[in-house]
């Protein structure tokens, strides 16, 4: 068996009139009409434990979509019986079949479930219809096509044997459940954690983000479709309390899937190190989590190309990606096109409900999220070391609406120019042309992350000296791009330092963790 070299799925363009478009208003009008009500899902059954959370519209916060229910430490140890009892079936399926599932997911999700995916994270999430296409229709897909392919590689890289033996590896899963930890901000995120681990034959615990059990629920039933067997998956919204006890305490974890916050994953691997004379094996730990990625500009740059990625990169879905730029670097010599430039453009963004398809930035996840960002402007309002060149305004009445914001600085290591803001605001500190290689180096110390990071200029000499200079600032390195936007096959994702284990989801790198190799040598 050999799986071909998947295609990226391409982007539907929603264009007034398309078939595709009508049928994303219809799908869109359906989800706000109904309110659902999400279960658990364990063993393949729907679990409901009247412990029920709401799902609201962030740009319309008065509107509720669904109701969820929420596990307690009694479905979350059922959880675990679960992914028990289904492993044994699982693993004795040949690979290709358990792949098969998961291309079959791709297909239904390209056809039949595709406007309830991308309606779900629009009106879930805030997604614009842009946003949703690239991440729960296209990256989704490719996650799980490219997984598959890349399954194939490892399943068929074999040692050498010399004549009177034979060497063998073979790929078992890990030895225990695989405990996935998923975000708001990307769908395909969410469904990808999850999946990589079962398809190399392990099973699965989920708990989804509480901003996004909307969407991901709707990958859960698209999973059922496809023909994934009972409590492979099992999927359970918790509170992360319950599942640091029950979960990462239980002496049968054995691996931990994550993307979130650098906070969260640091209790992680604290709560795994109280926990590691309980385990039957050491837990293999994945994660992806924050990041203060820049963009850093040479004095040699295609202004009109980075004014477009300042403004795509920063505030396309709300700056909520974890790839977002959020600091950038600007010698004062281009400063006064760049900012004829900015303007222009800026001037034409429209900010409101994603459901009118012309807006280009939506609102902010949740009230706790907006409390946050719009906290960090008013810092810069009422500081005399930052003023703000465009934005600072925001307004929650309807929605959690934060306009594109540009601060601008004259401290390097301002406030903003630091700490992750998570948000559609970016800093922009303006140095001296003849300061470059100082300047590139205080970009490389002021964050403690190092998930992605873009650079432009023409020069070539300024550009390999550039990527020298910030050689571990970034995971993912952009020249003359945005730092947003990576594509499964094309830009394996993941960052070190703060950001992350640096594993590369969409990769074989990522896949491998999830494999507990075994040698067998044959004497003939
Ligand atoms: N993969 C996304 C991007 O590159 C972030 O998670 O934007």
């Amino acid at each position: 068996f050999k799986v071909r070299v998947p295609n990226n799925e391409p982007i539907y363009g929603y264009k007034p009139g398309s078939v595709e478009k009508l049928e994303l208003r219809q799908t869109l009008s359906q989800l706000k009409e109904e309110i659902i009500e999400i279960p658990l899902i364990i063993g393949g059954k729907e679990i409901k434990t009247g412990n029920i959370r709401e799902v609201k519209i962030p740009h319309n916060h008065k509107h509720i979509l669904a109701r969820y229910h929420v596990a307690g430490d009694k479905e979350l140890e059922m959880a675990i019986e679960a992914s028990h009892q289904a492993k044994e079936a699982w693993i004795k399926l040949d690979w290709h079949d358990r792949a098969a599932v998961f291309l079959k997911a791709a297909e239904l999700l390209k056809g039949p479930w595709r406007a309830a995916i991308n309606a779900a994270t629009m009106l879930g999430q805030s997604k614009t219809v842009f946003q949703a296409e690239i991440d729960s229709a296209c990256e989704l897909i490719d996650f799980l096509r490219y997984n598959t392919y890349y399954m194939n590689e490892i399943y068929t890289d074999q040692p050498n044997s010399i004549v009177t033996e034979w060497n063998r590896l073979e790929y078992r899963p890990l030895d225990g459940f695989v405990l996935a930890i998923t975000p708001f901000n990307f769908t395909s995120i969410g469904a990808n954690l999850p999946t990589a681990p079962a398809m190399l034959g392990n099973t699965v615990i989920w708990k989804p983000s509480n901003n996004a059990v909307y969407s991901n629920y709707i990958f859960m039933r698209v999973l059922k479709e496809a023909g994934l067997p009972d409590g492979v998956i099992n999927f359970v919204p918790s509170n992360g309390a319950d599942v640091d006890r029950v979960l990462i305490g239980h002496k049968d974890l054995a691996g931990i899937h994550f993307t979130g916050s650098s906070r969260v994953f640091e209790g992680i691997w604290k709560s795994v190190g109280e926990n590691i004379s309980k385990y039957r094996s050491f837990p293999r730990i994945v994660g992806e989590t924050g990041g203060k990625d820049f963009i850093f500009a040479h004095n040699s740059s295609d202004i009109d190309a980075l004014a477009v990625a300042i403004i795509r990169g920063s505030f396309e879905f709300q700056g909520q990606k974890c790839s977002a730029a959020s600091r950038a670097y600007v010698p004062k010599s281009i400063w006064e096109e760049l900012k004829g430039k900015l303007n222009e453009q800026l001037s034409e963004i429209k900010v409101g409900d994603v459901e009118n398809f012309t807006n280009f930035v939506g609102a902010v996840i949740d009230k706790k999220a907006f409390d946050k960002v719009t906290s960090y402007i008013d810092y810069a309002k009422k500081s005399d070391e930052a003023e703000i060149f465009w934005g600072g305004t925001y307004d929650d009445s309807v929605g959690y609406f934060i306009d594109p914001t540009i601060i601008l600085t004259t401290n390097p290591k301002f406030k903003t120019m630091e700490e992750e803001i998570f948000g559609p605001v970016i800093t922009i500190y303006l140095y001296d042309d003849k300061d470059l290689e100082s300047t590139l180096k205080l970009c490389d110390e002021t964050s403690p992350y190092g998930l992605t990071g873009a650079i432009f200029a023409q020069d070539r000499e300024a550009l390999a000296m550039m990527q020298k200079v910030l050689y571990f600032s970034a995971g993912n390195f952009y020249i003359n791009d945005k730092p947003t936007g990576a594509v499964v096959g094309q830009q394996p994702f993941g960052g070190g330092r703060k950001s992350g284990t640096n594993d590369k989801a969409g990769s074989k790198l990522n896949l491998l963790r999830w494999v507990n190799v075994r040698n067998i040598k044959e004497n003939f």
